[in-house]
């Protein structure tokens, strides 16, 4: 919060405090703060997101998403204005309660808006369950916090890791491969999506028959990849992301791999990194629940505006970003911008229709997205979508009692 904010805030609360007898000013939530003086308050929200280290340009992704949503709305969800609280998590698990900490006690956010890396959000979790915070989860994918970990008060505009390589096994049956090696970082996200594929692939009769691991965020990928060169699978399915994805996409070329075994993926291996591989990326075969080329009205005109405002192309992430924002408008135009009514925040996202540039998607009722995941291939620079691979795909949100 900036001096001159904190300032204000403690004036208010002191005002308020003084007219409702309250013996304490620093007790007063911003809620209640909020409805106390109307709608003349601004919404505060909490971004808590990677600004450095490797996930760092999927951060800005995100942000300029949600930014680009808020400006569509002139500047206002439910009628009210927003004021941002920043915090670069770095991608840092540990770090995590005390960077949730700084947003939800510090700053008394309303609601917090994050993050990226899926041992993030584990740390992440406990404090948004703990302080009833809203959360709006605009990317990592950890199964649990729309799984076991479920709450009222917790929502997710992306994807569960389980979604996003679950489908893969059908695709990779359709081509014939019968066994399959997969490579990604030993944590949350990878170990998670290396289950869906699992899963998935098991099911259709293949057989998943080595996991190769590297501690996150390592790019040392040399050993792993000799190692998949000896075992000769019938395709090698990945998940990594920016930087980590773009280096691993050149050494698997480097190393003699593209060409002799098909390389797959959740898209986030090929998502946002293609003007960085030159053509190490040709014909990498994804899912995922956003592609290029999907060519409707919404998408086109998404990513003209983005375009436009950022002078970037639009990615996976960007687009998550843009339906945090519009699932928050959601909450906020259904109480008329009166974010003191959790409750009824929490009723109007939970109907909310998201017309989204990924294709319209509703929540399930554990408060993650049912979406179709396209099947992409890389043709030049594009994540050209080929298909349908699962036509609404929901989590299993396995161990959520909600
Ligand atoms: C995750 O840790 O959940 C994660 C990180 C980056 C991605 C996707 C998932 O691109």
């Amino acid at each position: 919060m900036s001096d001159y904010n904190r300032r204000d805030f403690l004036k208010s609360s002191a005002a308020l405090a003084a007219f409702s007898g309250a013996s304490a000013a620093g007790a007063l939530l911003p809620a209640a703060l909020a409805q106390a003086q109307g709608t003349s308050a601004k919404v505060r929200v909490g971004l808590m997101l990677p600004y450095t280290g490797t996930f760092a340009q999927l951060g800005v992704a995100i942000e300029n998403g949600f930014r680009l949503a808020l400006a569509e709305r002139g500047g206002k969800f439910g009628g009210r204005e927003l004021e941002f609280f920043k915090v670069d998590d770095e991608s840092d698990p540990p770090k995590a309660p005390e960077n949730a900490n700084k947003l939800v006690q510090r700053d008394k956010v309303d609601v917090v808006v994050g993050t990226v890396h899926s041992g993030v959000a584990m740390g992440m979790a406990k404090v948004i369950r703990e302080s009833g915070t809203l959360w709006i989860n605009p990317n990592a994918g950890a199964d649990e916090v729309t799984g076991a970990l479920c709450a009222p008060n917790i929502f997710r505009t992306s994807f569960t890791n389980w979604q996003t390589t679950y489908a893969l096994g059908k695709v990779l049956k359709a081509k014939g491969h019968k066994t399959a090696v997969f490579i990604t970082w030993n944590y949350a996200g990878g170990v998670q999506m290396m289950g869906g594929f699992k899963e998935g692939f098991e099911k259709e009769g293949g057989k998943l028959v080595k996991e190769l691991y590297l501690p996150f965020p390592q790019v040392e990928f040399q050993a792993l990849l000799t190692e998949i060169a000896s075992i000769k699978p019938d395709a090698v399915v990945s998940f990594f992301a920016g930087g980590g994805a773009a280096k691993f996409l050149k050494d698997y070329q480097a190393a003699g791999l593209k060409g002799k075994i098909p390389l797959y993926g959740s898209g986030f291996l090929t998502d946002g990194v293609l003007e960085a591989v030159g053509d190490a990326g040709e014909g990498v075969e994804t899912t995922l629940h956003y592609a290029d080329g999907l060519d409707t009205k919404k998408d086109n005109a998404f990513r003209l505006a983005y375009a436009k405002t950022y002078k970037l192309q639009p990615d996976v992430y960007a687009v998550q970003g843009y339906d945090a924002g519009q699932l928050l408008a959601a909450g906020l135009d259904g109480v008329k911008g009166n974010v003191g009514d959790k409750a009824g925040m929490i009723k109007a996202m939970e109907s909310a229709k998201i017309d989204s540039p990924r294709g319209p998607w509703t929540l399930s009722k554990a408060h993650n997205p049912v979406q179709d995941m396209y099947l992409r291939k890389v043709v030049g620079k594009q994540n050209k979508v080929m298909g349908v691979a699962w036509k609404a795909l929901a989590d299993p949100a396995r161990g959520c009692k909600a």
